[in-house]
């Protein structure tokens, strides 16, 4: 059984002032639910943990038992408090899965509209047999080092890739990963990597691109316009 934590118990602090980013109403809908419906839609998940705020718990599974898509699915969805960081917001999803699952998908709801061909392919190669996938994009910018405030080199961006979500892994794989002491990462496959176990990349999107900064709402907002005109 494959299941999906979205991880959306972050204050959005980049985002400036308003709601918690993962609940900030985008073009009429909190941004969860985008990523939230995509999941749904996808007939291999059977099981989603939706890990937010804990002030937010009760207002979210309101949410999400009416909302018109991800309510009548026939995917589980359940609302989970999260922690401090995000890390621990993923561990805490991970603790409160069914003993059935054995693949996991951990996706941020900030890549609200990460498309569904990316969602399918990381599945694939879970299905493959990978033990662990991310989807990754090649960096556009000339990259360069800084320490203690001074440039140093440029990097070859020709042998760098921009990580994405959702990241699949098997759930041994990802339960040990969390339960390793003392490392702490910015996304699970750093941690998985850890333990010397291989990731594995599959091709990612730049619509899966994650919402930061007031700039990225605003191209968010563009292209939800643009699928909406697309799909009338
Ligand atoms: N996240 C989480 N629990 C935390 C922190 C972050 O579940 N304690 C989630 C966020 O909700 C987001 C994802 O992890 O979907 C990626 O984090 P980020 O983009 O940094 O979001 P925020 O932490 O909310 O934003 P900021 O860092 O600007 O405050
Ligand atoms: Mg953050």
């Amino acid at each position: 059984m494959i299941a999906a934590i979205i991880t959306a118990a972050g204050s959005g602090l980049r985002l400036g002032p308003g709601d918690p980013k993962a609940q900030r109403m985008v073009r009429g809908l909190p941004l969860f639910v985008y990523s939230l419906r995509t999941l749904c839609a996808n007939q291999l998940i059977d099981h989603i943990v939706v890990v937010v705020r804990s002030d937010a718990v009760d207002e979210v599974k309101d949410f999400i038992a009416h909302d018109p898509i991800a309510g009548p699915s026939s995917t589980e969805v359940n609302v989970v408090a999260g922690g401090a960081t995000r890390q621990e917001s993923v561990a805490l999803g991970l603790a409160s899965m069914d003993a059935g699952v054995d693949h996991v998908l951990v996706h941020d709801a900030a890549r609200a509209l990460v498309p569904a061909e990316v969602v399918e392919a990381v599945i694939a190669r879970l299905m493959d047999g990978a033990l662990a996938v991310v989807p990754v994009i090649e960096v556009t910018d000339t990259i360069r080092s800084q320490v203690d405030g001074v440039l140093g080199v440029v990097v070859d961006r020709n042998s760098l890739r921009s990580v994405q979500t959702p990241q699949g892994f098997t759930r041994e794989v990802l339960v040990r990963a969390h339960q390793s002491v003392g490392v702490a990462a910015t996304d699970d496959a750093s941690l998985v990597e850890a333990l010397g176990v291989q990731v594995v990349g599959v091709n990612g999107s730049p619509e899966a691109f994650k919402i930061t900064y007031p700039t990225d709402l605003i191209f968010a907002e563009a292209l939800i316009d643009q699928q909406e005109a697309g799909s009338r």
